[in-house]
């Protein structure tokens, strides 16, 4: 039988509970409403506190989705003369499994790489290595297919390395291991997608003690200056045409 100072102590706990969910409701990281993972929370959050409204509508860009982790990724097939692969997912998360010559592989899916809005593409982790899955999917045809680069391949497999080179223009913060071609730390990243960072320079000065002289502002910087912001990632004339991103938006397999 429940006595009264039982119930007084269930009551009292309540109340506990209740006032700790208020407490850490209000420090609820501002990041998650948004879609992102709780996992990979950073100095966004930071800059909100006095920052909102850029906050906000960088948090509504491609950009800050340019990276992210698997939620539930679209079933699908993609076949070529010698492989099989299947895309699914269950509770346990995001698979693709390649057929090839009578041999069969699974693969867990760790990052998707690019926002959906044109193409996703998918990477997988082999002791903190880090390969290319070689399918993609393509928003347009809501369908998979080969991913840039393999269309002429029969037999694509998860062989090609994810280098610091490809990471650079969709990752936010992350740690290769020096001297290898694409090991990472475990977790690899320290912020998932795009951030302030990468085009408001160095924060840490500016968290300390805020002050329009610690942070770079782009609409202040001479016209050279503020597009070579931009031009680390997105590439202009000739270069423009080797864009990867580019590739992934223009392709069109089959
Ligand atoms: C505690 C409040 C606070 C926080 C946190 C904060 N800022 Fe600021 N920020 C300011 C103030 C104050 C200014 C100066 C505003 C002014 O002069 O009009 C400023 C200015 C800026 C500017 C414009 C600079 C200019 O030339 O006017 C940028 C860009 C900026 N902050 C980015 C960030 C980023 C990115 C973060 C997170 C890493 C951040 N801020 C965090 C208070 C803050
Ligand atoms: C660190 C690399 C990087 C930098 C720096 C960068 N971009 Fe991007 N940008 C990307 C990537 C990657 C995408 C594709 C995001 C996706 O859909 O996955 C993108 C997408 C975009 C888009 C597509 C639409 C959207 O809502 O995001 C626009 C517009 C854009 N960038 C403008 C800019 C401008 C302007 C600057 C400079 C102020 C800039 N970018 C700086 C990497 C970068
Ligand atoms: C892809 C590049 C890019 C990223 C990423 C980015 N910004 Fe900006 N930000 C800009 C540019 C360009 C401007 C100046 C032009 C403008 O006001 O639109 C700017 C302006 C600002 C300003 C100054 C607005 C003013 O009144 O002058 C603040 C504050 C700011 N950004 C905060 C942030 C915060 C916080 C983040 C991260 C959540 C962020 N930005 C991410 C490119 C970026
Ligand atoms: C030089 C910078 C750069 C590099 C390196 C780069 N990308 Fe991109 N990527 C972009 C930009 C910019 C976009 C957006 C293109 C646009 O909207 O025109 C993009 C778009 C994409 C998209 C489509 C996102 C969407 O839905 O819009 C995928 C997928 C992608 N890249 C994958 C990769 C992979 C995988 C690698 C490495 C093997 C890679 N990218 C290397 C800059 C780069």
């Amino acid at each position: 039988m429940l006595s009264f100072s039982h119930v007084k102590t269930a009551v009292l706990f309540v109340a506990a509970l209740v006032l700790a969910i208020v407490i850490l409701g209000v420090r609820t990281p501002l990041v998650e409403g948004a879609g992102v993972s709780p996992s990979v929370v950073n100095s966004e959050e930071r800059c909100a506190e006095c920052h909102k409204d850029e906050v906000d509508g960088f948090l509504r860009s491609k950009m800050a989705h340019s990276m992210r982790l698997p939620a539930n990724e679209p079933q699908g097939a993609v076949r070529t003369s010698d492989t099989n692969l299947r895309m699914f997912s269950n509770q346990d998360g995001n698979w693709q499994t390649l057929e090839s010559h009578g041999h069969s592989e699974t693969y867990r899916v760790e990052y998707v790489i690019g926002s959906g809005a044109h193409a996703s593409g998918y990477i997988v982790s082999l002791a903190n290595h880090l390969f290319q899955s070689p399918v993609a999917y393509y928003q347009r045809r809501k369908a998979y297919g080969l991913a840039p680069g393999y269309e002429p391949e029969s037999d694509p497999d998860f062989t090609r390395p994810i280098k610091p080179g490809c990471l650079f223009c969709h990752a936010g913060t992350f740690t290769a291991v020096a001297g290898t071609i694409n090991q990472y730390a475990s977790p690899p990243f320290s912020h998932l997608a795009i951030s302030c960072s990468q085009c408001h320079g160095p924060e840490g000065e500016h968290l300390a003690s805020p002050d329009s002289s610690n942070i770079v502002n782009p609409a202040t910087l001479e016209p050279a200056s503020r597009d070579s912001i931009c031009e680390q990632c997105h590439l202009k004339g000739v270069a423009r045409v080797l864009n990867p991103g580019k590739q992934f938006t223009d392709f069109v397999p089959g």
